[in-house]
């Protein structure tokens, strides 16, 4: 058996966490691969809106594995909120939910010196989600960090005090002030570990490699999106660690050879959190209307998300990257509000010549977006599951992307809830 990878393929917040919920009775692992508590993914159904931040999104599907990977870094607070939230759903997470003790824990010193980082930064700040996860990757690399297993060690005080008073060195370097609220946060810290240990620790690699072994069907869950790679996004407007179809396999412990489908997700528009750049942005009335119809506001912070048109080299980049073997576009509906729909096809560089590959240094570079404009559908998409029945102009628009993409389109997101999709699986694909 092979790993399937879902990911996403723009600046985040595509619909990962809808879409994997979506599939996920036809797998046996879900398995979460990297980012940590900055991801926010939702879940609808049954008229309730569940935000999952480090719990993989095939928690609420009966006999999945649930693994939270080694490449994840992991907030014990976080996940005791997230379990405790989960609670009056009667679901067996003992059961079902795995984590790995390779995975990097965040301590309540790597949030606050994520603010310190960002604060010294000025305007050039990351827009980062101050959730500690630049800093806890940092310590990864630098073989400094502690991991989930540890916590089961007799000396796990003693190594937790050893790296946090590095860190307070670099706190009091930075002049940022941690006394008021390091003892509340070290006290949550320390009772979230205790519940963790409730959980079954493993060597998840083996759980995943033995489960591929007996012919289980595994997906794995990409947070974060390929534009926020810490190699191949827009660096530095980057989250730091491995987004693509790679990260699935040192994320997780398995083979390249391993990896099957790679399904890539993206919004039929583009939208982004944090600072960097973001060539096709909408900054006036058409952005905001985007933002509103889209409720594009952060599923972890609450900021609104910048909004713009499809950009077709970037998503063509990522395509690239990732190895991408189907698509699914997200959140169609939202566009129904407009009679005239953009897609960026090119960049115009400052010299007037046109390319369709993203510059060394987007931030530097500027590029001017060239469009090639749709008409509208501005018909309501509810209750439409056939993909015979969309309508002209989404047909047209779903045609020259699978063109423009040589890759198809194997569903369309109508709505948050699970059952706002659109099925091309039984359709004629690419005809
Ligand atoms: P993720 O991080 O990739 O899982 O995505 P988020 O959950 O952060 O953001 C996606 C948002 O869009 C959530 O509020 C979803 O409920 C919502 N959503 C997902 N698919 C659709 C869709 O097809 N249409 C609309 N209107 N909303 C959607
Ligand atoms: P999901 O999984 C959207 C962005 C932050 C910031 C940059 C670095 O829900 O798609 P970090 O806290 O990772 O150091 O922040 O990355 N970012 C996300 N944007 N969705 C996410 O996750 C994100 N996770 C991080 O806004 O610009
Ligand atoms: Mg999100």
């Amino acid at each position: 058996m092979k790993v399937d990878v879902l990911l996403g393929l723009q600046w985040g917040d595509e619909g990962k966490g809808k879409i994997v919920d979506v599939l996920a009775p036809r797998y046996q692992v879900v398995a979460r691969f990297q980012g940590g508590p900055n991801a926010g993914h939702t879940l609808e159904f049954d008229g309730i809106k569940h935000v999952l931040h480090q719990i993989p999104s095939g928690i609420f599907r009966s006999d999945i594995q649930n693994i939270i990977g080694n490449g994840v870094v992991l907030d014990p607070i976080v996940f005791k909120k997230e379990i405790d939230n989960l609670a009056k759903y009667n679901l067996d997470l003992i059961s079902n939910l795995f984590v790995s003790k390779k995975a990097s824990l965040i301590l309540p010193t790597h949030a606050l010196l994520d603010a310190a980082y960002e604060r010294s930064k000025g305007d050039s700040k990351i827009g980062s989600t101050l959730r500690g996860i630049g800093p806890t990757y940092q310590d990864k690399i630098a073989r400094l960090g502690l991991r989930v297993g540890d916590i089961l060690s007799p000396r796990f005080a003693d190594k937790y005090k050893k790296l946090v008073d590095a860190h307070k060195v670099i706190l009091d370097f930075y002049s940022f002030d941690y006394a008021d609220l390091l003892p509340a946060a070290e006290e949550n810290f320390f009772a979230a570990i205790e519940f963790m240990k409730q959980f079954t620790l493993v060597d998840s690699e083996y759980v995943v490699n033995d489960a591929l072994t007996e012919g289980k069907t595994v997906l794995a869950e990409g947070a974060q999106g390929s534009l926020l790679d810490i190699d191949f996004g827009s660096y530095p407007f980057v989250t730091s660690s491995t987004t693509m179809t790679a990260g699935a396999c040192t994320g997780l412990g398995i083979a390249p050879s391993q990896v099957g489908e790679v399904f890539g997700i993206f919004k039929a528009y583009c939208t982004r959190v944090g600072s960097g750049p973001f060539p096709t942005e909408l900054l006036e009335e058409t952005g905001e209307k985007m933002r509103q119809e889209g409720r594009e506001f952060g599923a972890t912070t609450g900021r609104p998300r910048r909004c713009g048109w499809l950009d077709l080299p970037a998503l063509k980049y990522a395509i690239m990257i990732n190895g991408v073997t189907q698509l699914i576009m997200m959140k169609v509906d939202v566009l129904t509000i407009f009679d005239s729909i953009k897609v960026c096809t090119d960049y115009r560089l400052p010299d007037g010549s046109l390319t369709n590959h993203l510059p060394y240094d987007l931030c530097d570079e500027t590029v001017t977006p060239v469009y090639k404009e749709f008409a509208g559908w501005q018909q309501s998409l509810d209750g439409i599951h056939d993909f015979e029945a969309i309508p002209d102009e989404l047909m047209a628009y779903v045609k020259f992307l699978e063109e423009e993409l040589k890759l198809p389109i194997t569903f369309i997101s109508t709505g948050p809830d699970r059952e706002a999709l659109i099925s091309r699986e039984t359709s004629a694909l690419l005809s």
